[in-house]
């Protein structure tokens, strides 16, 4: 893209990009298509080459959030959609052949997929949709740490960016009571190693009304009065999350757990487990050391909870 930044409004031939770049002609072919699916007004003549007129519309593209992002290799490597049937299967589809820490972003998802086979609505101009792809070399009882460590990564982004926020345990980020965000952590796995995990986050940026089911638990950032920028959030939360994420495959869970104690919606209060046996009211006593959590039954004994859905 540089490539075609430095040389606007002037022809550049296909073998001159791919000398310079070092990639086949058929790469730069796939590659200038891929500018176009996100927006870039880009004019081919044959026989003479590529020319950068402009963008289309305003959206973003993967090219402004690449620029100035500080991580090593989270979201280093962006795929960006206009639309998507989900950004989470898209990441499971092509996570055999991609490398860690690439990144799938859509304006819009038209089957955006929630937990427990609920749909994430996912309209144009509301929210932020991303998946990133992981591959770490974990043991697979580790790997729903991974929500935890996305949880935490979006607080302190947040945080950074003026807007207060809890995690109600283990993966809904809330504002003022209400969710504001969610994650959907999905994993391929072999009998005991980890092909590929993808964590999938969709978040509530400028969404001005909720379906009516949703309504009383559901708001946006700009409901709340914060206006969020979706590249600086975006650039932010690459970041924070590259630095727990490293931080957790070195073995040290500290920085996250702390976070996820501290941000906690839950914690010291009384709380509802629902499973498929029903509604459970238990008292929130802490998270431990692995991201569980722990509660209080009315009998007075203490449940490890490993995974499941809290009502407050
Ligand atoms: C939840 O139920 O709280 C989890 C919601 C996760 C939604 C995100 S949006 C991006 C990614 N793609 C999907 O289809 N789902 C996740």
């Amino acid at each position: 893209m540089d490539i075609l930044i430095e040389n606007m409004d002037i022809h550049i031939s296909g073998e001159a990009i791919s000398q310079q770049l070092g990639i086949s002609r058929a790469s730069v072919w796939k590659h200038i298509n891929s500018l176009k699916k996100e927006g870039f007004e880009i004019e081919s003549k044959s026989g003479i080459g590529y020319i950068l007129l402009g963008k289309t519309d305003s959206s973003l593209t993967s090219y402004e959030i690449k620029r100035g992002l500080e991580t090593e290799f989270i979201g280093q490597n962006i795929e960006y959609f206009k639309s998507i049937d989900s950004t989470n299967t898209f990441a499971k589809n092509i996570a055999p052949k991609s490398d860690e820490g690439m990144v799938i972003i859509s304006d819009e998802q038209i089957s955006g997929k929630g937990r427990v086979g609920r749909e994430w609505i996912s309209k144009e101009n509301e929210g932020i949709y991303f998946s990133i792809i992981l591959k770490p070399d974990i043991d697979i009882m580790n790997a729903s740490f991974l929500t935890q460590v996305a949880g935490a990564a979006m607080v302190s982004s947040l945080e950074k960016m003026g807007v207060e926020s809890t995690i109600k345990w283990p993966n809904d980020i809330i504002v003022n009571g209400k969710k504001i965000s969610g994650i959907l952590t999905e994993m391929s796995a072999e009998i005991d190693q980890i092909s590929y995990i993808v964590v999938g986050i969709g978040v509530n940026l400028y969404n001005q009304s909720f379906e009516e089911e949703i309504e009383s638990k559901a708001t946006s950032l700009k409901k709340e009065g914060y206006d969020i920028d979706k590249k600086e959030f975006l650039q932010r939360f690459f970041l924070e999350f590259e630095d727990l994420y490293k931080e957790f495959l070195s073995g040290d869970k500290e920085s996250t757990i702390s976070i996820l104690r501290k941000k906690s919606a839950v914690l010291d209060k009384e709380v509802y487990i629902i499973d498929r046996t029903g509604k459970t009211k238990v008292y929130a006593r802490d998270i431990d050391e692995n991201g569980n959590l722990l509660v209080e039954k009315e009998n007075g004994s203490i449940e490890t909870i490993f995974t499941g859905e809290i009502s407050i």
